[in-house]
């Protein structure tokens, strides 16, 4: 019988230095999977941790994800090298509803390394750029040295529009773009509600204060996407670690509305 538990064996074919303490790393696969899907990568001998996936399915031949450092799975990945190998088990998940977006107009808001799992569905929208009207991305970090993303997103500028912006205190003095916490810098653009679906992810207190200006701006709950991150373990709806009330994020989730996230329990 097969184990569900034993991961697929992928090389690191390529790492990106993000910044100070985010690596992105490309491992060499052919995984089908869905923008918003994640997997369960390991370190041998360290263990295992939960990272979306960050590259887009219509690139073949590799995955990527961005892991921020922050304890002892995320400390033995940042220490590996090109060549080396990691577990994989995935995708998991469910993903963004990429049909629903076909044709509206699409208003990406990111911060931190929460641009990751919107870096998928937005690399997926810019190969086909065709089926979505305008997309315009919102992103921020605490400095200018926080940002993801930052050669890939000066691409981006040509084919969307892009708002940058750093928390105050966070800028360098060439900083050209926007200073100011990014629920205050989405009010003051004020983004067109009509025909719009927003897709947000980063801190929870930012996803908050995100929601609140949103709905202040007249955006109804079920256009408001996310995608939520707990605890995980098994990431397949078995070990009960990541469930609110009936929900799991692991099988039911990551990605949700505001409207179901309102109608789950409020446990996290
Ligand atoms: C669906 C999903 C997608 C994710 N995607 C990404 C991603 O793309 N990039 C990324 O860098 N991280 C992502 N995360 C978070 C990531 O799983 C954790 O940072 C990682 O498991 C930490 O492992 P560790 O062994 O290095 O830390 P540990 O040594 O286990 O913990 C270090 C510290 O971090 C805290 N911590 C650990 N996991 C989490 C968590 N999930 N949420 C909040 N605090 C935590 C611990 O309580 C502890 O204080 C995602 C999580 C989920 C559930
Ligand atoms: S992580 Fe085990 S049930 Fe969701």
């Amino acid at each position: 019988m097969e184990n569900i538990y034993r991961p697929k064996v992928l090389e690191i074919i390529d790492i990106i230095e993000e910044t100070p303490d985010i690596k992105t790393f490309r491992l060499g696969a052919d995984i089908s999977y869905r923008p918003g899907q994640f997997g369960l990568y390991s370190v041998f001998s360290e263990g295992e941790a939960t990272f979306c996936i960050a590259s887009s399915p219509t690139k073949k031949g590799y995955i990527e994800c961005t892991v921020k450092r922050i304890g002892r799975v995320t400390d033995a990945l940042h220490n590996l090298d090109l060549g080396d190998k990691i577990g994989f088990r995935g995708p998991y998940g469910n993903s963004f509803p990429i049909e629903l977006f076909k044709g509206k107009n699409l208003l990406f808001i990111g911060g931190g390394i929460g641009l990751a799992p919107l870096r998928s569905l937005l690399l997926y929208c810019l190969d086909k750029r065709e089926d979505f009207s305008e997309i315009t991305l919102l992103y921020g970090a605490r400095s200018v040295s926080d940002l993801v993303y930052k050669k890939e997103i000066n691409e981006w500028k040509e084919k969307i529009n892009v708002f940058l912006t750093v928390d105050p205190g966070g800028e360098t003095p060439d900083w050209k773009e926007k200073i100011g916490f990014v629920p205050k810098v989405l009010e003051e653009l004020s983004p067109k509600r009509e025909d719009t679906f927003v897709i947000t992810c980063g801190p929870p207190i930012m996803i908050k204060f995100v929601c609140s200006s949103l709905e202040k701006l007249g955006f109804s709950d079920h256009k408001i996407i996310t995608t939520l991150e707990m605890k995980m373990k098994c990431g397949i709806g078995k070990c009960g670690r990541c469930n609110i009330g009936k929900t799991y994020l692991c099988k039911d989730g990551p990605v949700f509305s505001l409207k179901e996230i309102k109608n789950m329990p409020d446990e996290f």
